[in-house]
């Protein structure tokens, strides 16, 4: 930390550590601190990658918090540190109540905590729906980048979900230089697949916008297929539709029966956290007993400890890791600062003086 609020002093006067400014980072302050940087973003999600897979971080497994009387809800907590460059701590406690969205919010809300690596003591707190799904797209705009190397450029993309991180990932996409002919959409809610066309328009896409009624007829469409659902377990399990060899993002990680994996080239951020929480590649080692599913990880293809075969369907399955959530907070924190706008509390860190 560069920035001092306060020295703690000793009573008999000995500095004994410094106690970072605690600031406060609104929604809106992300939003435009991460506007039209998608570019940006990428390469700090690819370095960030790069730095998990080098082991330079740590990223245990997320813990959900589940509700009885809420059996849709949860709320996870991802704690993570990162070295490299940016070396910081911290958690990103994330709710998914599906239920908002029928009450006109989005499903998700979220607040990152970052923690400062000499004193571990909390300096920042920002909103962070947007960072999550900010990281969400840019990990989907890479794994297109890398994974489709060596294949056909995809110039059909279809979305089979189309809510907040389905906009995000269209987002990405388009920012880092992706453009499609075609554009299809499934969703089970008329309202959600009426909402992303009228985003679509509203951009003044060229591609052709084609609402599809069956998640068949938009996958064999389709030769970039993103799952962005919020389906608690597999409704796509006829590998035949994916006999054209489509890159598939399964963002939304339980939409697929693991025969569609089984048949397909498997790729995920991170084997340890993506193999839990009957995912359909953790359905498809319960199935098989083993992971020979799977490929590796993205940062295998990117480092070309693996090569991906193109004769095959190609299913990236990412956990979303607290190491992205910290990456890009920290981006937006350090942004903020230099602007001059850091809205700091001041006194949030009170007691100081460990004898009064
Ligand atoms: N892997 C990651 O890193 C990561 C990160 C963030 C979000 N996600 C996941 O992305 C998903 C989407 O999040 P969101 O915020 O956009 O949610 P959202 O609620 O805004 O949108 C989800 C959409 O999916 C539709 N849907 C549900 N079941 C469907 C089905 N079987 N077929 C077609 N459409 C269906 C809903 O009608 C809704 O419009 C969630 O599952 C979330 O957990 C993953």
């Amino acid at each position: 930390m560069t920035t001092v609020l306060s020295a703690v002093t000793a009573p008999e006067g000995v500095e004994r550590a410094i106690v970072p400014p605690f600031g406060v980072i609104s929604g809106a302050q992300v939003q435009g601190a991460l506007q039209g940087q998608e570019k940006e973003i990428l390469e700090l999600v690819e370095a960030t990658y790069r730095l998990h897979g080098a082991g330079d971080s740590v990223n245990p497994p997320s813990y959900f918090l589940r509700f009885p009387d809420r059996p849709s809800a949860r709320i996870i907590a991802l704690p993570a540190s990162i070295g490299g460059p940016t070396r910081v701590d911290g958690l990103k406690w994330i709710s998914s109540f599906p239920e908002n969205v029928a009450a006109g919010v989005p499903r998700a809300s979220a607040v990152l905590i970052l923690n400062d690596h000499g004193t571990g003591y909390p300096f920042a707190c920002l909103e962070a729906s947007i960072i999550s799904a900010t990281r969400t797209a840019a990990s989907a705009a890479l794994a297109v980048a890398w994974l489709s190397r060596g294949r056909p450029r995809p110039m059909r993309i279809g979305f089979v979900g189309v809510g907040l991180i389905a906009r995000y990932i269209h987002t990405f996409l388009t920012g880092t230089g992706w453009s499609f002919d075609e554009i299809g959409i499934h969703d089970l809610s008329a309202d959600s697949a009426a909402g992303f066309r009228g985003f679509l328009d509203q951009l003044g896409t060229a591609g052709r916008v084609t609402v599809h009624d069956s998640a068949e007829n938009l996958i064999r469409s389709s030769d970039l297929v993103v799952f962005a659902t919020v389906a608690a377990e597999p409704h796509v399990s006829d590998p035949s539709w994916f006999q054209h060899n489509p890159l598939v993002l399964h963002v939304s990680l339980r939409d697929l029966a693991p025969e569609i994996l089984l048949g397909s080239t498997n790729v995920v951020d991170d084997v340890e956290h993506c193999l839990k929480a009957n995912t359909s590649p953790h359905l498809a080692e319960q199935l098989t007993g083993n992971r020979d599913f799977l490929l590796g990880t993205l940062d295998d293809v990117m480092a070309g400890r693996v090569t991906v075969p193109t004769d095959r369907p190609l299913v990236f399955s990412p956990f979303g890791l607290g190491v992205l959530d910290l990456a890009v907070g920290k981006y937006v924190y350090d942004k903020v600062v230099s602007s001059g706008d850091l809205h700091i509390i001041d006194d949030f860190f009170h007691e100081l003086r460990r004898h009064g």
